[in-house]
């Protein structure tokens, strides 16, 4: 059942490169010969030496064309050699590019939840081996031919001087056949094992190199203790790679002594032979090399067997990964369009959802409608279930139970690029990309990058205009300092661009999940007041763990522990008295009388 995987990567290299194939599998049968007619030309060289040497005929014709023949054959392997070397090369560096396209289409387009599972992130690991991984094993099988063929003209020559001399060869070689494929077994068990560990060193040195970690590192004197910890799985896993190699190498060392006993009595035989048949010299190194080279190409064709086991298990879990499929992360692929204008609203019906790794339900029972144009507010504790409310709504994570529905049409069934293309979410950690302002902002709908006038527009509408007007290139400055000197720019100024780029998106349902979180609550405010005038005529739904900026909603939803408990307006719950009233009170000294003036110049009074 490997065979199958191995079977489809064949027919995959074998696609992407069918000159390669035929050249490489062409020029492998002719190296396969290439014994064969070294071992025929050494023979006649030898008699011919011989019988320049002891005859006293200064006839040298024959020998001379012996010679230029040895010089010819050993000068053309090396260039088939460095042919197929390049070949490969090329052939290699075409399906690296290949292969890590695959791998970057699927890891883009997995469902969100893949990125939950650690399980995930080590097949990833385990796969990522490049072009070169992919290559191998049709290499090996190429090889195999090639070693097949010179096994077969060796075993020709010495079956013409008896056919024991072969199966002699042969019997030499099982145990070290069984070796490697018992050692090929072993170490790809053990990189099973390793890459969990290999994934958390890369993650210690990951924090020891990054930009956003090199801060808290230094501050907070980690480095130490990271790399420490880097280095304890480091050498976890070096130890046992070497412990594994160790142990090789020295079954090795008592094969080779098996095999050279052999040997042995395979030279005996074969100088009781010359005796007995009465061989010229010529002959007689012919066989011994003849034995030699059959046993050689023997252990090579059983460690290419072992080479070939391992590199089938890579090639199955290298497929594997793209057929992926968690029984417990189901998506349903909808194709229904989205409604070109929502008319009903939005319903959650009963939804409760849990994440696949997780024991506890995060939302339960949770109902509620939201109608068209309407700002709502979501508010609660750290950890209550906000965030993972959006991402139901956004398809993300399907309900465990319940639906979610637009207009009557459940999520589940509209198509996935329409439902992000009609809401646009900005989440608490948005990403700060390493491109210009200009691209930041366009991020939100990238087909517009181009449409400067657009960009200002949102950027104006947002209040990022003004200090993108004052970065030393305009629209056009770098931002971050990856790629290039770039601009670094405040956490309030990055949440106007955010803005910018949601403003810019244009949807019909705009969600701001916190990304206001790391501003002053007058700040956070004026981001809100902003926000419900920008998304007049759309539905808008901007979540907070502070009160204050929730006044301005149309409605309330209060969220504890994954349940809605309140819901209503500022007044309503305030007269209610109760959770949303307490938070209220709690967090009311942000906004002791002092301030009062700066709350009314955003535009925020009681
Ligand atoms: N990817 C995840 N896997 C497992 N549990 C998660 C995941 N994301 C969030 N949670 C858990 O779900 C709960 C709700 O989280 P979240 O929706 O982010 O809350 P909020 O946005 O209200 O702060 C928390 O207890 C959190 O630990
Ligand atoms: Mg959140």
């Amino acid at each position: 059942m490997d065979n199958k995987y191995l079977a489809k990567a064949l027919r995959y290299v074998w696609q992407k490169g069918k000159w390669w194939l035929f050249l490489s599998v062409t020029l492998s049968v002719v190296t396969g010969c290439f014994p064969f007619l070294t071992l025929w030309v050494s023979k006649e060289l030898i008699n011919e030496v011989t019988r320049f040497i002891q005859s006293s005929t200064k006839e040298y014709a024959l020998l001379l064309l012996l010679l230029v023949g040895q010089f010819m054959l050993s000068i053309l392997s090396s260039a088939v050699k460095n042919i197929r070397e390049y070949l490969d090369k090329k052939m290699e560096c075409t399906l690296d590019f290949d292969v890590q396209q695959m791998i970057l289409d699927k890891t883009s387009s997995v469902p969100v939840m893949y990125f939950d599972l650690p399980d995930y992130h080590d097949h990833l690991q385990r796969i990522s081996g490049g072009g070169a991984r992919f290559l191998s094993p049709v290499r090996s099988v190429i090889d195999m031919l090639q070693a097949g063929i010179s096994l077969f003209s060796y075993a020709l020559f010495l079956i013409v001087i008896d056919w024991r001399l072969v199966i002699l060869s042969l019997v030499a070689t099982i145990p070290i056949f069984y070796i490697q494929a018992k050692f090929g077994q072993r170490r790809y068990r053990l990189h099973l094992k390793q890459s969990p560990v290999a994934r958390a060193a890369d993650y210690y040195k990951y924090l020891l190199q990054d930009r956003k970690s090199a801060k808290e590192i230094r501050l907070f004197g980690l480095a130490s203790f990271f790399r420490e910890r880097w280095a304890e799985k480091f050498m976890q896993n070096t130890g046992e790679t070497l412990r594994l190699e160790k142990k090789q190498q020295g079954s090795e060392v008592g094969l080779e002594a098996f095999s050279a006993f052999f040997y042995m009595g395979i030279a005996v035989s074969v100088i009781w032979l010359a005796r007995t048949a009465k061989m010229n010299i010529g002959e007689f190194v012919a066989i011994i090399q003849a034995v030699q080279g059959a046993q050689e190409t023997f252990t090579r064709i059983s460690m290419l067997f072992a080479k070939l086991y391992e590199e089938k298990l890579f090639i199955k879990d290298f497929y594997q990964f793209f057929e992926r499929e968690d029984e417990r992360i189901l998506i349903a692929a909808g194709n229904e369009p989205f409604p070109s204008t929502i008319r009903q609203g939005i319903t959650f019906n009963q939804v409760s959802f849990r994440y696949v790794q997780g024991d506890k339900e995060v939302l339960s029972d949770i109902s509620f409608h939201i109608h068209p144009h309407e700002k709502i507010a979501i508010v609660g504790q750290n950890g209550s279930g906000k965030t993972t409310l959006v991402k139901c709504l956004m398809g993300l994570y399907p309900p465990t139970s319940g639906q979610i529905k637009i207009d009557g049409r459940s999520i589940a069934d509209i198509d996935e690029n329409e439902l992000h293309k009609n809401i646009t979410v900005i989440f608490q950690d948005f990403i700060r990309y390493d491109l210009s302002v200009r691209e930041n902002i366009a991020i939100g709908n990238i087909a517009g990058i181009d449409d400067l006038d657009r960009i200002r527009k949102v950027a104006e509408l947002s209040g990022a205009d003004a200090f993108i007007r004052k970065l030393p290139e305009g629209y056009e400055t770098y931002l971050g300092r990856l790629l290039a000197d770039g601009e670094d720019l405040s956490g309030g100024q990055w949440q106007k661009v955010a803005l910018s780029r949601a403003l810019f998106r244009d949807s019909q349902v705009v969600i701001l999940d916190e990304p206001t979180a790391a501003l002053d609550p007058i700040a956070e405010m004026d981001i809100f007041s902003k926000f419900k005038l920008l998304t007049e005529n759309k539905i808008a739904i901007f979540i907070s763990h502070r009160m204050a900026a929730s006044r301005m909603a149309d409605r309330i939803i209060v969220m504890k522990e994954g349940k809605i408990v309140e819901m209503g307006t500022h007044e309503e719950l305030m007269a209610l008295g109760q959770e949303y009233y307490q938070m209220y009170q709690m967090q009311a000294q942000w906004f002791s009388s002092e301030r009062e003036g700066e709350r009314e110049a955003v535009g925020w009074t009681s």
